[in-house]
Formats: structure tokens, C-alpha cells, sequence
């Protein structure tokens, strides 16, 4: 089975627990993308729901797919956000940010009453970190702004290697937000409720890549079938 129908599959596990009128927060990624592609298919045999997209990527998908979409400022709660992940940890912890829509996916994802993600088995980890961490940053001040994160990284007991990440045109990507971001590759993150906070405590630091405590379902489609994990 290929990894495209893997994520298919999770993405429709994750859409039977979608039902009508719900106001929903709609993910990014190649996984999110089956996703929003099976909603559209339910709003065209006419199920009415409302999404808040997390990137300009998914705004324009959900559009061709007939979505109709609201925003944060004109509704209050969502009811449940759908979104992929790069890792997710026992814990269902989460790296998030592979394709750089990590803040306003963080954003939509606090604003949810639950998180579904969605993803193929390989995303499944012990530890969180293999994968590299995500860090959004203001380009101004950013060598401030690194080392502060290298002190960052040496009290929560990781070390690794920054790489500002690149666009296919080899400048810096920049994120929807008119922002940059750092990849730290650390290998092993034993914990990552600290290392997000010490990060986020930073003044050039606008987001990171770990979310702690918002998923609140995990759904992994593997080649034996489906497991779905719920927050304990
Ligand atoms: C986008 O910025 C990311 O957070 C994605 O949700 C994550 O990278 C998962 O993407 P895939 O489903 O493409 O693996």
C-alpha cells in the first residue's frame, strides 16, 4: 500500500466524526489535504459546515473544493480542527511545521474545542525529535535571537545544529506570516513541554513547532490497518 493511500485513509477515519453545521479548523500538509479534498466531497452532496484555513495553501484548496470559510474574528470556538503532523510522542505531543504553517495551525488548534491528527504510522515516535523542530522567528535580530535560543536549547538538555531553512529559491522561506524559521535538528527531545516554553520565551521567537497538550485524537493508518489514540 502506498503512503498517499495510508494518509487517504486516516484522513476519512478522521471525517466520520465530522457531522453538519460544525465549525471546523482545517489543516495543512499532504495528509490535511485528503482531508479538505473528502469534506469538499461532502459539501458538494450538500453537508453544510464552515472552516477557518491554516495557511494560504489550504485557504485556496478549500476554496476550489467549494469549503466555505470564516475566520477567527468572526467566529468564537471552533468545534474541531483536522491536521496533519511530523511526529507525534505517546503523550500525543506533537512536531508540527514540516511545511511551515506551524503558527497559524497552532493558532486554529487552540482556538478548537478537539484536534484530530491525522497521519500514516511513521509519524508514531518514542521520543519527539528525530524530526527537526520548527521554530518560527522575526528576521530582525535573528543572531540574538539563535543564541538565546542555543541557552534555551542547553537548560532543557538538547544540542543540535540551527539551519535557517531555505525556499526553492535559496533565500530564506518565508512563512505566511511574513516571518523566518530556525530548524533545530536535537535528535531527542526528553522534554517537551520545558523546551517549548523556554523557546517561547524568547523575544524573536514567535512560535514553535511543538504542540503540547492540543491534540486531542490521534488517527495513524499503517499497512495493518487503523489506530486511533485518545488523549488519556
Ligand atoms: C505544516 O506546516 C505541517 O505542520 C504539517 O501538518 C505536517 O508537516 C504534516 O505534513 P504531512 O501530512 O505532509 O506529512
Amino acid at each position: 500500500m502506498d503512503m498517499e493511500a495510508l494518509k487517504r485513509q486516516a484522513a476519512a477515519r478522521a471525517l466520520e466524526r465530522v457531522t453538519g453545521g460544525m465549525k471546523l479548523g482545517l489543516g495543512t500538509g499532504s495528509t490535511a489535504r485528503h482531508f479538505v479534498d473528502l469534506l469538499g466531497e461532502k459539501v458538494r452532496a450538500g453537508m453544510k459546515v464552515i472552516g477557518v484555513p491554516t495557511s494560504e495553501a489550504t485557504r485556496a484548496q478549500a476554496e476550489q473544493c467549494g469549503i466555505a470559510l470564516t475566520t477567527l474574528d468572526e467566529v468564537d470556538r471552533l468545534d474541531l480542527t483536522v491536521d496533519g503532523a511530523d511526529e507525534v510522542d505517546p503523550a500525543l505531543n506533537l512536531i508540527k511545521g514540516g511545511g511551515g504553517a506551524l503558527l497559524r495551525e497552532k493558532i486554529v488548534a487552540a482556538a478548537s474545542d478537539r484536534m484530530i491528527v491525522i497521519a500514516d504510522e511513521t509519524k508514531w515516535v518514542d521520543t519527539l525529535g528525530r524530526f527537526p523542530l520548527p521554530v518560527e522567528v522575526i528576521p530582525f535580530g535573528l543572531g540574538a535571537t539563535r543564541r538565546a535560543m542555543e541557552q534555551a536549547f542547553a537548560v532543557a538538555g538538547v544540542s543540535g545544529q540551527m539551519v535557517l531553512r531555505k525556499g526553492k529559491d535559496g533565500h530564506a522561506f518565508v512563512t505566511d506570516g511574513g516571518h523566518w524559521i530556525v530548524d533545530g535538528h536535537l535528535g531527542r527531545i526528553a522534554d517537551a513541554p520545558r523546551l517549548a516554553s523556554l523557546l517561547n520565551a524568547i523575544p524573536g521567537v514567535v512560535e514553535t513547532g511543538l504542540f503540547v497538550g492540543l491534540a486531542s485524537t490521534v488517527i495513524l493508518a499503517g499497512v495493518n490497518g487503523i489506530r486511533v489514540v485518545e488523549r488519556r
